[in-house]
């Protein structure tokens, strides 16, 4: 819902459970007036708190800037006096740096509004509203449209701009940010997300800070460093209780995500393209749109806000015809064989998965050119049949024979020195003239935004896919941008490589999931380094990281499930001791890690013992059980083994309330120590439940019922497993009336 009061100038948008206003303040200023809990449509302008503060002067209705340097905002500029954070910076035909944004119109449409090149939410006309503010620089003649989208089912604002040059003169915008609100700081915390390598989103909680504090990356990607997300929360807020503000980028490249506590106790919250590195050229007449930034407010904890981030992915981002499916149970041959396969091995693979029930084989990396070790022939996707012996679609062919679906890895953004397609175009790798191009895993990127690469690039995917019954493609990228220049742009436009280097991944994407509708694609970055809501619009799913390691994971999963939902979370069970950190754990653990993302292998199964056998078959009867409560429910965090420092337990509950499925990971054993009670929230409180201990011994721990008040309130019983690094996986399903009658 949307409304505009006219007398009071105040935008009021709902979500089901929040509200957002906004003021046209008295010189037509865009303001922030409220983000919070759902309240009524009472004119809410005296927040704003608009002529408090004065400068050596008690006369504060005198002078512009005791305004500007106060005043909250939505979309504040830079170099008129507001000294704060800016979100939009430009530099006129003279090189000036003023802009300031005045109320000109505004319309309330139905639906979403998709931006062409750039991930978008979309939504049914009549389940969505959108509010287009249009503003004026009248001294530039630049227009900015503030766009708002909102939704009937679900707790979030979509954010972004558009800057429109309607002079006859070019101008630079420096800094395009797309969303921005101020508010007043209550002894908030922030949460952000931290990382490096196999190690991606681990969460970090602390409390905000004066000043300027916040995430991001200038690598060209998203990164495993840190991720494109930022909460604000109640200091008391638990997973369950307390407000939460969220802030996600639609968007794959440099961002900037900060909190600036000022000077008089207020935040600025700033997302959206990193303005370092960032220049862009606007041609009289043109425009420039920033991408989709992502706000929620939730006043029911962590989980609330995961709730709605979760809802918003599935049912308004994530557009593959498989995101509500059942993925096929896949295994992949990088940890099994690395670059050492053959045809005769993948097959013998595939007969083996067969077996024990596993659905897709998928070919990673070295299939291609003369690639035996990763220092040559990324640009070269050829089959190499010395490895591939009878080609490709005789392979694909056999695979299939043996009753799984094929999938296969690329890297198409790279290029190897030593490849044939390097050697012939020299200049299709990012690179500054005159300087000696740094290497990283011995590639270069590929000069995408040279729409010669780029075609090439594609062209090559494309032909392999069209040689064989490919149905899964694993689209991998394995390094940061660095070293940035291209011929394709004159020198004047450079400062637009990052971002152009974006829109060229998802052009290329668009045309892939466009000429084959029906590919199962995953994202990957050296593991998790482009996990990010912009790659969901292309892929259902996206590797969460090279460590594949349970213990490991259960941090990795907890941050990346704060605003991803499971089913897009690629996770696989492998062999031990792990390959990333040498720790050996159960089977049993690895797979029930493994079954709350998208589930498979990445190990060698033909070298597996019978007992490992028959727990891969346990494993593939679990998922299909339990993958949907997994894929389309609520997730709850329930305890983080990053903050106890004993024992993890999370919980996935059906929307309808009628299952759900626990799992808890003990991680280290305590000798001669007290057993755990798990509180499950989320379940009908007045409704009784039969809880199951799924792989226990039914006669030591029988299923025992209970109400959904006394899961929430008292919990369940664990009994601490044996050794180290155990768990348990609980269902959870809910009476009919009959058995509650014979048994309350
Ligand atoms: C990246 C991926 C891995 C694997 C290798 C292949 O690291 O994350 O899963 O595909 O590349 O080189």
């Amino acid at each position: 819902m949307i409304k505009f009061n006219e007398q009071t100038k105040i935008f009021h948008l709902q979500t089901p459970n929040s509200s957002y206003q906004i003021l046209i303040s008295h010189k037509g200023h865009i303001s922030h007036v409220y983000y919070g809990t759902k309240i009524g449509a009472d004119d809410l302008s005296y927040l704003t708190r608009q002529m408090e503060y004065g400068f050596s002067s008690q006369e504060i209705f005198r002078e512009k800037l005791s305004l500007l340097d106060f005043l909250p905002m939505e979309y504040p500029t830079d170099g008129i006096g507001d000294f704060r954070e800016s979100a939009l910076a430009i530099s006129d035909a003279t090189n000036h740096n003023g802009v300031e944004l005045i109320y000109k119109n505004h319309k309330i449409i139905e639906g979403t509004v998709q931006i062409p090149g750039i991930p978008c939410v979309f939504a049914e006309k009549s389940k969505s509203k959108t509010l287009v503010i249009t503003t004026e620089d009248a001294v530039l003649n630049v227009e900015v449209d503030l766009y708002y989208s909102v939704f009937d089912d679900c707790d979030a604002i979509v954010r972004w701009a558009k800057i429109k040059n309607n002079s006859n003169q070019t101008i630079f915008v420096n800094k395009a940010l797309s969303a921005a609100f101020d508010m007043d700081d209550n002894n908030f915390d922030m949460i952000t997300l931290h990382g490096s390598w196999a190690r991606e989103r681990h969460l970090d909680r602390r409390p905000i800070h004066m000043g300027k504090q916040g995430v991001v990356s200038k690598r060209g990607e998203t990164s495993h460093q840190e991720h494109p997300f930022l909460a604000i929360l109640d200091k008391t807020a638990t997973e369950n209780a307390g407000n939460v503000y969220g802030v996600n980028f639609i968007y794959s490249g440099n961002f900037v995500a900060e909190v600036q506590k000022n000077q008089f106790d207020s935040l600025r919250v700033t997302m959206g393209i990193n303005p370092e590195n960032f220049r862009w050229k606007l041609n009289a007449g043109d425009a420039f749109e920033t991408p989709q930034a992502v706000l929620v407010f939730s006043d029911k904890g962590l989980n609330g806000m995961s709730h709605a981030f979760h809802d918003l992915y599935r049912e308004h981002l994530i557009r593959s015809p498989f995101k509500a499916k059942p993925r096929p149970i896949l295994i992949n041959n990088w940890e099994a064989t690395y670059f050492n396969f053959n045809t005769e091995k993948l097959l013998e693979i595939a007969r083996q998965s067969k077996k024990d029930g596993i659905e897709m084989l998928v070919m990673d990396d070295g299939w291609f050119g003369k690639r035996n070790n990763d220092d040559c022939s990324l640009g070269d996707w050829v089959v190499n049949e010395e490895k591939i012996n009878g080609g490709l679609k005789n392979l694909v062919e056999q695979v299939n024979k043996i009753g799984l679906k094929f999938g296969i890895w690329f890297e198409p953004e790279m290029i190897s020195p030593d490849s044939d397609v390097f050697r012939s175009h020299p200049d299709w790798a990012i690179q500054i003239p005159g300087r000696e191009p740094g290497m990283s895993r011995q590639q270069l990127v590929l000069d995408i935004v040279n729409p010669e690469a780029r075609n090439f690039a594609y062209e090559s995917v494309a032909k392999i896919l069209k040689s064989a019954n490919i149905e899964y493609v694993k689209w991998d990228m394995n390094r940061q941008l660095s070293d940035i220049g291209t011929p394709s742009l004159p020198a004047d436009q450079l400062g637009e490589y990052f971002h152009r280097y974006v829109l060229a991944v998802y052009e290329m994407q668009e045309r892939l999931i466009t000429d084959f509708p029906n590919l199962l694609l995953e994202n990957c970055s050296g593991g998790g380094a482009r996990f990010d809501p912009g790659m969901l619009y292309y892929s259902p799913q996206i590797w969460c990281s090279d460590d594949t390691d349970a213990i490991e994971r259960l941090s990795i999963q907890e941050g990346t499930a704060l605003m991803y939902p499971l089913s897009s979370m690629g996770s696989h069970v492998s062999v031990c001791p792990n390959h990333a950190v040498g720790r050996v754990t159960p089977f049993k653990t690895r797979g029930y890690v493994a079954l709350s993302g998208t589930f498979g292998y990445e190990l060698d199964i033909t070298k597996l013992s019978d007992e490992e056998h028959s727990q891969v078959q346990r494993q593939v009867q679990l998922y299909k059980e339990y993958s949907d409560i997994v894929r389309n429910g609520d997730y709850y965090r329930i305890a983080s083994y990053s903050q106890n420092n004993q024992f993890d337990c999370w919980a996935s509950i059906s929307k309808d309330k009628k299952q759900a499925l626990i799992t808890f990971v003990q991680v280290l054993n305590h000798p001669n120590y007290k057993s755990i009670f798990v509180k499950i929230p989320g379940l009908a409180q007045d409704k009784k439940y039969k809880v199951t201990y799924v792989d226990e011994d039914q006669t030591q721990n029988p299923p025992v019922i209970l109400q959904g008040s006394t899961l929430q309130n008292a919990g369940i019983k664990i009994a601490r497993p044996w050794g180290d690094f155990g768990s348990i996986l609980i269902y959870i399903e809910i009476l009919n009336s009959e058995f509650r009658i014979q048994n309350s």
